[in-house]
């Protein structure tokens, strides 16, 4: 049977970047195999976080993915540092992954650019992040197209670590949206929308209101030509939007191409916006029924046992096979 197993940070209201490139398939994919979904806090962690806000922020995602359609009953949904096992084997996982190849990946680069001084565990954080996908024998990840390098060095660390140790771990795929792998910013479409851009202007969150999302469209970035046409090279802007509205509402470019025909970007954007908030309304909906009930403790702590079971299993097959501690008789 496939296992599934995907990941996203609690910092902060979750943006159509993070939706379109990768949670949006989540729910999709509980039907094609075992799908595992996690918060990942210690993640979050690798930048200094407020603590009530990174509390906060762990409660919305988690109601945010119920919301957006993940089944308790058939997927598990967890808190990443409600299971130890993510450490333990992200130590182990540093133990044999180089410092070279981890400042390489430009995730890395990108955050410590022009720091004086960063966390060690931003260098580490790849391991780590192959830990959380390893320890599930996860053979399908979905995700937006900025988490390809680490995905691909996660299927070098576990057959490094087959190859050394022993045949334990399983190789995983990445699995990327069809349409809206790199969703852009909105004031500037040649960049990633980005979950931590001070610019309010640039994201879409899932809890904006209809009145926000109208306001961040209308002021989105185009181009001064008025036609409405999927080109990214020359009209990165309005190929976002193409896209954005495309992903939401099910409808092809080519047909939202022909729908806007002689249409201005005044129309064209007043349709997006539409399309946004058609889809995010129910979803809002959900959220607000279940942030502070009972039920999301209850699902976070069966998904957190469950994921417990799974989790030090791998984790003591990876001891064994390096000879960790001691044999159990
Ligand atoms: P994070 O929290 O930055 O983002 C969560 C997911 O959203 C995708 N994404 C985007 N997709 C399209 N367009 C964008 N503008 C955009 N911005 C973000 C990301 O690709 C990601 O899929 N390291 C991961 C979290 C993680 C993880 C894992 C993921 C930790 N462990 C194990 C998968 C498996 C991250 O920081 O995602």
């Amino acid at each position: 049977m496939l296992t599934i197993f995907s990941g996203v940070q609690p910092t902060g209201t979750i943006t159509l970047g993070n939706y379109i490139g990768a949670i949006k398939q989540f729910p999709a994919l509980q039907d094609e195999g075992q799908a595992i979904y996690c918060i990942v806090d210690q993640h979050a962690i690798t930048v200094p976080q407020d603590r009530l806000e990174l509390r906060k922020n762990i409660r919305s995602l988690a109601a945010m993915y119920i919301a957006v359609g993940i089944d308790p009953k058939k997927s598990i949904l967890f808190i990443q540092s409600e299971v130890p096992a993510h450490a333990q084997a992200g130590w182990i996982l540093q133990c044999i992954a180089s410092i070279g190849e981890l400042e390489r990946m430009t995730q890395f680069k990108d955050k410590s650019n022009g720091k004086e001084s960063v966390s060690a565990s931003l260098l580490t954080y790849p391991p780590l992040m192959a830990a959380d996908i390893l320890l599930y024998n996860a053979n399908l990840v979905p995700v937006g197209d900025d988490q390809k390098q680490h995905i691909e060095l996660t299927r070098d660390l576990a057959e490094r670590f087959n190859k050394r140790y022993n045949d334990v771990l399983t190789i995983p795929d990445i699995r990327l949206p069809k349409e809206g792998a790199r969703i852009k910013s909105l004031q500037e479409p040649t960049k990633k929308m980005s979950k931590s851009d001070p610019n309010t202007k640039a994201t879409i969150r899932l809890l904006d209101t209809p009145k926000e999302i109208e306001k961040k469209v209308k002021s989105a970035v185009t181009d001064s030509e008025g036609i409405v046409k999927y080109d990214v090279e020359n009209k990165p802007g309005v190929s976002n939007l193409l896209t954005i509205e495309s992903a939401l509402s099910g409808v092809a470019i080519a047909d939202l191409e022909k729908k806007y025909e002689g249409k201005g970007y005044g129309d064209f954007k007043a349709g997006v916006a539409a399309a946004i908030i058609q889809h995010l309304t129910p979803i809002q909906e959900r959220y607000y029924s279940l942030i502070d009930s009972q039920e999301l403790d209850d699902i976070l702590d069966e998904g957190a046992a469950k994921a417990n079971t799974i989790a030090s299993k791998t984790l003591k097959k990876m001891e064994n096979a390096m000879g960790l501690g001691r044999k159990r008789r």
